[in-house]
């Protein structure tokens, strides 16, 4: 490939500042409209956790975290002093599985969390399984649903790659209690029901009372945020005090992709995807799709090239390309190959990175770009294993929100916690 051609396709990459502040403004009307009215695209949901936790709450806590591509179940012990353990256990959700309908789904949830039960050596768990009196459960669902209460909520639509129709429009609390009916388990039922973003954001209060925002940089993006009441103007009621909003910030841009600088391979991968035309922001910035997307790229530089031996290439590639060692890439391309590589991949990291500060940037401002110290919580693959990631979205937040007061820090695993932390912050409920 001519370097012109390399230069031109690594153009399409690049973000220049003023595209970045003219769609961080813009993604902060998208927030607004959707905090005013129902059905815009960017959701806000309000998720009605009106309660954070101090810190000081204790105890043991069954937890239930479906993700993208894993489902955990565990025990989460809140100890306390701002600090917790875990007893988790992890199991990949098969094609078989997220191909299949909702009774199939829940059926593989409450059938893990009775395994867990009986193989667990937490004593407090053990004893959920044996005796029957009622429990309650954390449960983190890592997408949108519209809640009326913290405990019931209807599921919107899928999104990454879960296909199961049926469970559209139904209340996914219930759909898992009838499952755990279903194996003897009625009496554990759920207590909370909170997204993946709302959860590392409540558990990451529980460390650091300082967070105001949380965000899943993973299979999937999104990102929930501390916001006053009287501002969610579609709840149509007048109180005081604080909501969480699940922002749902990956379907920006659905209703009016051109917002968005996206390339051909971009098109190419939202036209393959499960949800074509959903979830455009979400598809340049988060780990199922940016692999291809690079792979994509690479296709038109390097024609003809090791590329086509390989399976696969994902996002986990590109925090190894990053990272210098190629891993299972290693001795694949030439020297030149191997810098065209490298320099394709970082452009696309790099551009999710700028993206994900854009709209981080404009949560920022909306709660009024506090000047005391505001800490952001991040949880999911990327984040957690792209090297320096952290960085590229920090410097562009400073370019974007001069002077601002953005702490970021890694909640790793926090999307579980929070499911214990919310319930534990609950009035109500018994604290050791
Ligand atoms: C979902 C969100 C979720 C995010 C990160 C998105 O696909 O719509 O609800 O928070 O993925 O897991």
């Amino acid at each position: 490939m001519s370097t012109a051609s390399l230069q031109s396709l690594l153009k399409g990459f690049t973000l220049h500042e003023d595209t970045l502040i003219s769609i961080k403004t813009c993604f902060k009307r998208a927030l607004q409209q959707g905090l005013t009215s129902e059905g815009q695209a960017v959701k806000a949901l309000p998720t009605f956790i009106t309660e954070l936790p101090n810190g000081q709450e204790i105890g043991d806590y069954l937890v239930v975290d479906l993700g993208g591509s894993n489902l955990r179940v565990g025990c989460v012990q809140l100890e306390g002093s701002h600090k917790f353990s875990l007893d988790i256990h992890k199991w990949s959700l098969t094609e078989t599985i997220k191909d299949s309908n909702n009774q199939v789904l829940f059926d593989f949830i409450a059938y893990k969390v009775g395994e867990y039960l009986k193989m667990t050596e937490n004593s407090v768990m053990k004893q959920i399984y044996s005796e029957s009196c009622q429990v309650t459960l954390g449960f983190t669902f890592s997408y949108p649903v519209k809640q009326l209460n913290i405990s019931h909520g209807e599921l919107i639509q899928w999104n990454k790659a879960i296909k199961c129709q049926d469970a559209i429009g139904k209340d996914v609390v219930e759909l898992l209690e009838e499952a755990l009916a279903r194996i003897g388990l009625g009496h554990i039922k759920v207590g909370v029901l909170l997204n993946d973003t709302v959860a590392t954001l409540a558990a990451h209060t529980y460390v650091d009372p300082d967070t105001k925002l949380g965000v899943i940089l993973g299979t999937g993006t999104n990102a929930a945020y501390v916001e006053q009441t009287s501002r969610i103007g579609k709840l149509g009621i007048k109180r005081e005090g604080i909501m969480l909003v699940n922002t749902e910030w990956g379907a920006f841009g659905d209703d009016c992709p051109s917002l968005l600088p996206r390339t051909p391979m971009d098109e190419d991968v939202d036209a393959q995807s499960p949800n074509p035309g959903k979830q455009i922001f979400e598809k340049m910035i988060s780990g199922m799709y940016l692999g291809e997307i690079a792979r994509l790229a690479l296709q038109k530089a390097l024609p003809c090239s090791a590329l086509d031996k390989l399976l696969t290439f994902d996002t986990q590639h590109l925090s190894e390309v990053a990272s210098q060692n190629f891993g299972s890439l290693d001795n694949l391309f030439s020297e030149g190959d191997q810098a065209v590589v490298e320099c394709l991949c970082a452009a696309v990291v790099k551009r999710a990175a700028a993206l994900c500060s854009a709209s981080i940037g404009a949560v920022y401002e909306l709660i009024g770009a506090p000047k005391a110290r505001t800490v952001v919580a991040f949880d999911g693959s990327l984040y957690e294993h792209y090297p320096r990631i952290s960085e590229l979205i920090k410097s562009n937040l400073d370019k974007l929100c001069p002077g601002n007061s953005l702490v970021l820090q890694l909640a790793k695993n926090e999307s579980i916690v929070g499911a214990a932390a919310a319930l534990a912050a609950q009035p109500g409920q018994l604290r050791k």
